[in-house]
């Protein structure tokens, strides 16, 4: 379920003065191409992203390493956001802030697979009924429409309450008031779509009305962070110990990005099982880890880091595609004005950015997570 904005690019360029077209560039000078993204390293977030991090500058190393992709520039990082919670709606209105991220594209991969994988389950298990009960949050509200739907269209009774993101919103009494007022149409499946600290809160909520295994049933999301029923930033009236007798039989669902062959090359030079080795040896180089921000227990292997590794490689061969064209004196079908530089990204630029658009959405590879990265 990787539908999380686990990775966010905004693209910077430094100021120069040329493109780096073939021969333009005096030998072995390089451009530096910025982009910036956002991840959480704080160990209470809701959703700790750190893993991603060693994965990224793994991309970024092969890249810069294969004269075939953008040559004569050096991508790289350096305005990276290390954000507490990642959530969409915080972070969109700094990033819509046009003065400081003159340009930006966001990428997260597709969770176009979650949605029959979910229903694919419930039918499985011979489910009728199921409650959907969502917190008002991009990441989540997504799904809400297209679940009801397939649900309904595979014969299935789904139904949906959403409520309120927010640090405020009582979690329990809008669990209470769809228990009591009976909006759950008498339903014993639930999938709680919300971050985990409201998913906390509303499974002590559920426990205290006494709604449990096997006379219930409960899906949540798999990608939560090990141990989060005892993330007290959101307090609740239950212990350790009530969590965990609620949370006994559970049912997570989670999209893993896993290379169908292991052992075939991806566009990166190497295969599913290379990078992971790799990756790993990354997370255990104490000294690499202990350079990086946050502490370093949130430095672990997560499957978005698989994501986050093709996705730069998207990246990467996007931005290589417009580079050749701006070279070539070519628009990629793009009307938006004369042909640019590529150092017009420093300005907000609607033919640059249809072009850069129109390239991502043009690359598709084989990478290690198996999944072709979708933009917007
Ligand atoms: C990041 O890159 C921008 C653009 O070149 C530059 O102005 C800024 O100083 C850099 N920031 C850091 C922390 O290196
Ligand atoms: C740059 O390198 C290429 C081949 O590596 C060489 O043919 C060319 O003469 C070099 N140009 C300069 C200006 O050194
Ligand atoms: C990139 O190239 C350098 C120099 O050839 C090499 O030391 C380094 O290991 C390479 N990096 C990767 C990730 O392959
Ligand atoms: C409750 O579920 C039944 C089917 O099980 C359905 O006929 C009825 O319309 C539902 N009621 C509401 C209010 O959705
Ligand atoms: C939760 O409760 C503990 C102990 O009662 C308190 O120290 C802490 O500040 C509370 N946290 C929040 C987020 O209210
Ligand atoms: C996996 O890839 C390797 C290397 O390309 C190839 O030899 C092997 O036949 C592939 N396995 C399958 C099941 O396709
Ligand atoms: C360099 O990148 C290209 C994709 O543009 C890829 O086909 C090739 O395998 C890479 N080369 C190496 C040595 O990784
Ligand atoms: C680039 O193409 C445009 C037309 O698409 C043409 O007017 C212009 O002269 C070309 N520039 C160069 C440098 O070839
Ligand atoms: C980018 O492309 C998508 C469709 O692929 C389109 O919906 C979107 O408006 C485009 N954005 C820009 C800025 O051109």
């Amino acid at each position: 379920m990787d539908f999380k904005l686990f990775l966010s690019t905004f693209l910077l360029f430094s100021g120069v003065a040329w493109a780096a077209c073939p021969g333009d560039l005096p030998n072995g000078t390089l451009v530096p191409l910025y982009f910036g993204f956002m991840t959480a390293v704080d160990p209470h977030s809701d959703y700790v992203l750190a893993g991603i991090i060693p994965a990224v500058d793994l991309a970024l190393e092969l890249i810069n390493n294969n004269t075939s992709i953008l040559s004569g520039y050096e991508l790289s990082y350096n305005d990276t956001i290390y954000d507490a919670q990642v959530s969409y709606s915080s972070a969109a209105p700094m990033l819509s802030d046009v003065s400081l991220y003159p340009s930006f594209f966001r990428t997260y991969p597709s969770d176009g697979n979650f949605v029959p994988a979910f229903v694919g389950l419930v039918r499985g298990l011979g489910w009728k009924r199921v409650f959907i009960l969502t917190e008002e949050s991009p990441l989540f509200v997504q799904n809400e429409r297209p679940l009801v739907e397939a649900l309904s269209e595979a014969g299935i009774y789904g139904k949906s309450h959403s409520f309120l993101s927010g640090p405020d919103v009582d979690v329990a009494e809008v669990v209470r008031d769809v228990i009591y007022k009976n909006e759950h149409n008498n339903t014993h499946i639930f999938f709680l779509n919300m971050y985990s600290g409201k998913a906390r809160a509303a499974f002590c909520a559920f426990y205290r009305l006494n709604m449990f295994y096997p006379n219930y049933a409960f899906i949540i999301p798999g990608w939560y962070q090990t141990g989060w029923w005892n993330n007290d930033a959101v307090n609740v009236s239950c212990s350790t110990r009530d969590l965990q007798t609620q949370l006994d039989r559970v049912l997570i669902l989670q999209q893993l990005p896993v290379a169908l062959n292991r052992s075939a090359p991806t566009i990166s030079g190497l295969t599913a099982d290379e990078f992971d080795t790799r990756y790993r040896s990354r997370l255990n180089d104490r000294e690499y880890i202990n350079r990086l921000p946050g502490p370093p227990s949130v430095y672990y292997p997560i499957p978005d880091a698989l994501t986050a590794f093709d996705a730069l490689w998207s990246l990467a061969l996007g931005l290589d595609r417009v580079q050749r064209a701006v070279c070539a004196n070519e628009t990629l079908g793009c009307n938006g004005g004369p042909l640019t530089e590529l150092e017009d990204f420093m300005y907000y630029n609607d033919q640059v950015e249809c072009m850069v658009n129109k390239s991502l959405s043009m690359t598709g590879f084989e990478g290690v997570s198996n999944t072709r990265v979708h933009y917007q």
